[in-house]
């Protein structure tokens, strides 16, 4: 298994300070920014784009940004998206035409590339292309915004996927996002997750007047995750 990675998902930020917010999580502990970007077309709402990503970096995030495209449709974006720093850029199979080239495209910009599952999207999209896919994002809300409740049918679903991911024998991520606090990160790391996105969990905890709250958010988490082997 790879290592753990804690993701907060800067939607639960104080967009008005985002750039002291980031760095506040990345003080207290966090691996990687999460990067939600949303249309008000794939899903019912609008967020952030490539200009807040490039803004991040000029800003001084050298820390992972793990773009999650929720937007439809995907390529047009993607060279946007590597050249303002994105590391990762996932995106959901339903919203691109051809998920093959898509995924190519990530890759030929230079960056991982992953596939994002909603709760009813079935494990299949991944047949065929398993050998071009750095990451695999498994929805345990659906998609559109923060502080929605864990859907436990994730976690049947993350065995599954944890099962295919052995089996290809390939270095792929296995990510969840959605609903992920310190009181269950314990049995979603069991199911096989590697890779944990957290909003609400971590930005609700306190405001960027008190970035304290985010340490102890942070490595609570880290605690359960030493703690909950699989
Ligand atoms: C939802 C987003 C999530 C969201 C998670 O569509 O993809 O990344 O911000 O927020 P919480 O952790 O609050 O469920
Ligand atoms: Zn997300």
């Amino acid at each position: 298994m790879n290592e753990n990675l804690i993701a907060p998902s800067i939607l639960s930020a104080d967009f008005a300070r985002l750039g002291e917010e980031v760095d506040n999580v990345l003080a207290a502990g966090a691996d990687m920014v999460h990067f939600d970007v949303m249309d008000n077309h794939y899903v019912p709402n609008l967020t952030i784009g490539p200009l807040v990503c490039e803004a991040l970096r000029k800003h001084g995030v050298e820390a992972p940004i793990d773009v999650h495209l929720m937007i439809r449709p995907v390529d047009r974006i993607i060279p946007d998206f590597a050249a303002a720093g994105a590391t990762y850029i996932t995106f959901h199979p339903e919203a691109s035409e051809h998920v093959d080239r898509t995924l190519q495209l990530i890759q030929g910009e230079g960056c991982k590339s992953g596939l994002v599952f909603n709760p009813a999207t079935p494990l299949t999209h991944l047949q065929h292309v398993m050998d071009k896919v750095d990451m695999v994002l498994l929805m345990s809300v659906n998609p559109g915004f923060s502080g929605q409740s864990f859907l436990s049918s994730a976690l049947d679903k993350l065995r599954e996927a944890r099962k295919l991911i052995d089996a290809s024998g390939r270095d792929i991520r296995l990510e969840i996002d959605g609903g992920v606090k310190v009181d269950n990160i314990g049995q979603i790391h069991a199911a096989g997750a590697d890779t944990f996105v957290a909003g609400s969990a971590i930005f609700g905890a306190g405001r960027a007047e008190d970035p304290h709250t985010y340490d102890s958010v942070i490595g609570a988490m880290r605690e359960v995750l030493a703690g909950s082997g699989c």
